[in-house]
């Protein structure tokens, strides 16, 4: 049997780093021709002991005799755009192998989780969603240091959704679903644990095919309307006068504030909403050539309904 090419997952313990994992180990193709290395920092976590590789190797070694390599970057851990941008350049001068210990590194394939520059794509009016910035500045870099890698950009997650921004309202005991933006905004929709996979084995099987590009990850755009009537379709009973509200945007950041989050921060968030309606997620790019590198159905936003643990009771 042919020897496998080893692929270093970063955020193994994650929703898109799992979500790698699963996928390449759930495709017989896929599985023979790669072996996972899953890189956590912290080995007792309980996702990290489902995982089968050894995972306690720093960063150094963990790339060693890697073909490609996943890098997603955590923006919430610290909530600073500086250590996020900082941690992408590390593990780029790694991978291109600048460092004496890893000259003997050869990655052949990047996937590198990535989001747009926002302030570039709005000419500058939404200039503090630092979060997408932050990545996209790490994707520029990689391509100045001429690393070979793809880009996958996830859309939307949409566990975002269920009991958190769309949850029961206890005062009309209707399920309600607020943003500051428009009912017909579009929001790209990802299904991140299941589908994330998807895409990125995609890329990394069509290597000449993907590399240098962006791939969007996302099922489809939905409109905050769309999103409302097909929970009402999936959840009839429960769902029965469901509803979106378009807010203001001083009460979408007094919600914010109520749960202790900075001013900094609603401002991001708020930026982040007003990106979808004014300049589009992707960039009102279309998903089809993105998709064209899949070999699997994605989750519909109504799968995802169906499937949500914390709607599970819902009629
Ligand atoms: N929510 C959305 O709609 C959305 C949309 C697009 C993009 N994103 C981006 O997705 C990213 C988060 O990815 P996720 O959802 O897969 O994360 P997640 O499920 O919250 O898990 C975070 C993962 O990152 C790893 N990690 C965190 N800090 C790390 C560090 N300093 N060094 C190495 N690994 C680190 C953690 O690994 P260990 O703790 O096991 O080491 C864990 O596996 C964020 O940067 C966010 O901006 C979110």
């Amino acid at each position: 049997m042919a020897s496998k090419n080893l692929l270093v997952v970063f955020g193994a313990t994650g929703l898109q780093g799992g979500s790698v994992i699963n996928s390449i180990l759930g495709d017989p193709k896929a599985a023979a021709q790669f072996s996972i290395r899953a890189v956590t920092r912290n080995p007792s976590k309980p996702s990290a002991q489902a995982l089968t590789a050894n995972d306690k190797d720093p960063l150094r070694s963990v790339l060693q005799g890697a073909y490609a390599v996943f890098v997603v970057t955590n923006f919430w851990e610290k909530m600073n755009a500086d250590a996020e941008i900082q941690q992408g350049k590390k593990c780029g001068r790694h991978l291109k192998g600048t460092s004496a210990q890893l000259s003997e590194l050869n990655v052949q394939h990047l996937a590198w989780s990535s989001l747009l520059n926002v302030t570039k794509l709005s000419g500058g009016k939404l200039d503090k969603v630092l979060h997408f910035d932050s990545k996209a500045t790490v994707e520029e870099y990689i391509r100045q240091i001429g690393i070979p890698a793809s880009f996958f950009l996830p859309g939307f997650y949409m566990s975002n959704i269920p009991g958190r921004m769309m949850r029961l309202n206890p005062e009309g005991n209707v399920f309600m679903i607020g943003l500051p933006i428009p009912g017909t905004s579009p929001i790209p929709l990802l299904d991140t644990a299941a589908d994330t996979g998807k895409f990125v084995k995609g890329i990394l099987l069509n290597r000449e095919k993907s590399l240098g590009k962006r791939f969007f990850g996302a099922t489809d755009y939905y409109t905050p309307e769309q999103i409302v009537d097909d929970f009402k379709s999936v959840k009839p009973a429960s769902g029965h006068g469901a509803k979106f509200s378009e807010l203001p945007t001083a009460v979408f950041k007094g919600i914010l504030a109520s749960t202790g989050t900075s001013d900094a921060l609603q401002e991001e968030m708020l930026q982040n909403m007003q990106l979808m309606p004014q300049f589009g997620y992707f960039g009102n790019e279309s998903l089809t050539e993105s998709q064209s590198i899949l070999d699997e159905p994605l989750t519909s936003w109504k799968e995802f309904v169906a499937k949500a643990p914390v709607w599970a009771d819902l009629k």
